[in-house]
Parts: structure tokens; sequence; C-alpha cells
């Protein structure tokens, strides 16, 4: 079924959210790390894990545009009914905190990248500038995206530990509707 229904998501939110979350960790992962290594003189390593971070990085505001559509022209699969009212709304909240941040992320560095004067690549083609080049906004952007990158690290840690402790707790079917339906 490639289709969500109101029980479950379709293979196509699935194979999204799935792949997804293993490109944002990711690039979480390899963002701390780069940024984490010398600036000096010429680090040809420093360079290279920067310029894989930004390819997959827009690869990322790609998918995010596709999963967006996909979400809009589909129905949202039902919440457990035995949910007390203020966590059904935390968790559509988290949801929807994660929408911005897989578009405001990879912006927020394209910008920055902008800023410092240095283009950005996708898979050989060049990307236009998005704003000129200006040392100000440059700072300031990596402190943004740094801060961005902090909140998509506290909310997966929210969002994980409550579809485990749904799955190994409370036993209920919230993370077995977003895995294969095993059982057909
Ligand atoms: C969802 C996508 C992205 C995630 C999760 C992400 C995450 C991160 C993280 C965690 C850091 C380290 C922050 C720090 O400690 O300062 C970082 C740094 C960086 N990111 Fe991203 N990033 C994403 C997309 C992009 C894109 C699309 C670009 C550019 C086109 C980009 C450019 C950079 C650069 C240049 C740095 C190094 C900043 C510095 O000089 O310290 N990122 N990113
Ligand atoms: C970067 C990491 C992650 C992000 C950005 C993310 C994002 C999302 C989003 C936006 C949804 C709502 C459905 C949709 O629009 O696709 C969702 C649903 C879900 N996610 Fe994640 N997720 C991540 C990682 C994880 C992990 C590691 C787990 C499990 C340990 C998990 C378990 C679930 C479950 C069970 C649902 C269904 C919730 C429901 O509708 O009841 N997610 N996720």
């Amino acid at each position: 079924m490639l289709r969500n229904t109101d029980q479950r998501y379709g293979v196509v939110a699935m194979v999204l959210h799935w792949l997804m979350a293993l490109l944002l960790i990711g690039l979480v992962v390899l963002g701390l790390y780069m940024s984490g290594l010398p600036d000096v003189g010429f680090n040809k390593q420093k360079i290279l894990l920067i310029f894989y971070h930004k390819e997959f990085g827009i690869l990322a505001l790609l998918l995010a545009t596709a999963r967006f559509a996909w979400r809009v022209g589909n129905v949202l699969p039902r919440l457990i009914v035995q949910l007390p009212d203020w966590q059904k709304v935390v968790a559509r909240f988290v949801h929807l905190c994660f929408y911005g941040l897989m578009f405001a992320l990879p912006i927020s560095g394209w910008l920055m990248s902008s800023a410092a004067g240095i283009p950005v690549y996708f898979f050989g083609f060049r990307l236009p500038d998005l704003i000129a080049q200006n040392e100000y906004r440059f700072q300031l952007l990596i402190d943004i995206h740094m801060w961005l990158s902090y909140a998509l690290i506290g909310l997966i840690v929210v969002h994980a530990s409550a579809a485990l402790r749904h799955h190994f707790l409370s036993r209920d079917n919230t993370l077995r509707k977003i895995l294969p339906d095993l059982r057909r």
C-alpha cells in the first residue's frame, strides 16, 4: 500500500521517514565532527567533509519538499485512542517542528555558504547564491545553523524515546504503524 490509511503509514511515507532519519542523524554527526576539526593551514579533510555535508544537506532539502507534498496529499494515520489529549498535542507539535527544521536547517546552511562567498554544488550543479557575501551575516548564520541543529537533536531524543516507550512498555501499535507489516 503506497498511500497512508487512517490506521497506518504507507510505503512512501515509511521510506521517506526512515531514509531521512538516517540522513539527518548522519548530517548532524558529520556536522559536529567536521566543525570541530582545526582550521589551521589548508585542512583538506575538513574542506572535503564540508563539501559532502553541503551536498547531502541539499539532498535533505529536496527530500523534505517531496515529503511535505506527500504529507499534505495524504490522510494522516490516527494517534492511538488511549493517548491523553496533551500527549496528542505534543506529538503533533513535535512532528510540525521536525518539518520546520527539515527546511530551516538546509536553508540556513545554504544562506551561510552564500554569506561566506562559497558556492553550493548539488552533484555537479552550481546552485545560485541566496544572499551577498557578508562577514557579519556569515557569523550569525553559523550560530543559527548550530542552534537549529541542537533543537533537532533534542527533538529526536524526545521523539525516539516516546516511540520506544510505546513499543516496549505500553506495547501499542505506534511504532508498528510506521514499520512494514510483516504479517501479510
Ligand atoms: C538537514 C540538513 C542539515 C543538518 C542537520 C546540518 C547540521 C549541521 C551541524 C550539526 C553542524 C555543526 C554545527 C556546529 O557545531 O557549529 C553543521 C555545520 C555546517 N553546516 Fe550544516 N546541516 C545541514 C545542512 C547544511 C547545508 C544544506 C549546508 C550548505 C549548503 C550546510 C553547511 C554547513 C557548514 C558550512 C557548516 C560548518 C559551519 C562552521 O564553520 O562551523 N549544512 N551542520
Ligand atoms: C531525524 C530523525 C527523525 C525525524 C526527523 C522524524 C520525524 C517524524 C515525523 C515528521 C513524523 C510524522 C509522520 C510524517 O510526517 O512522516 C514521524 C512519525 C513517527 N516516527 Fe519519527 N522521526 C525521526 C526518527 C525516528 C526514530 C529514531 C523513531 C523510532 C525509534 C521514530 C519513530 C516514529 C514513529 C513511531 C512515528 C509515528 C507516530 C504516530 O503517528 O503515531 N522516528 N517521525
